[in-house]
């Protein structure tokens, strides 16, 4: 059994990634109106992970026998600076995400529950990566300022991604 307060913070936490899916896949539209079809390939996978880390909550709360009460999402951000001004947001977007999920730790560990300690290490250690990969290519991206042929093969480069869930 899950605690009333256990199982409204993994409800807030779904939602939050249920968003993430959606704000990713906003910046995937963006990046296809100004033709940086790689980039996009990458908000997309992306979305695609943030579907799998909801979907993955949203089966542990009933694993748990708990409920799950999905709640409206707000509408993303639509318009971007450059690739890198949306990036820099992706990036700020996973820091609040890794608070989120610091803080949801904290709550299962005031309430003592293993199970969901547990189990939210595997986010603990998700975010890690996110930021880590989104720092890199902002990196890259300060690196070639943003433009010309570095973009482009950047674009390139990241067309190649593909969503690969972990086995269970
Ligand atoms: Fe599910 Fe990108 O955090």
């Amino acid at each position: 059994m899950l605690s009333k307060k256990l199982q409204n913070a993994l409800n807030d936490q779904i939602n939050k990634e249920f968003f993430s899916e959606y704000f990713y896949l906003s910046m995937s539209a963006y990046l296809e109106s100004i033709e940086m079809e790689g980039f996009a390939n990458y908000f997309n996978v992306q979305a695609q992970e943030e579907h799998f880390h909801a979907m993955k909550m949203f089966n542990f709360v009933h694993d748990k026998g708990g409920r799950v009460i999905l709640k409206s999402l707000p509408e993303p951000k639509a318009d971007f600076k450059s690739v890198l001004n949306l990036f820099e947001d992706a990036l700020e977007h996973e820091r609040y995400i890794t608070k989120s999920i610091n803080d949801l730790m904290d709550v299962a560990i005031k309430e003592n529950d293993h199970s969901v300690k547990s189990f939210i290490e595997w986010y603990v250690d998700e975010q890690v990566e996110e930021e880590a990969s989104m720092t890199k290519i902002i990196s890259k991206l300060k690196l070639i300022n943003g433009e010309g042929l570095g973009l482009l093969t950047l674009d390139n480069e990241l067309g190649s991604r593909t969503f690969t869930p972990e086995a269970e």
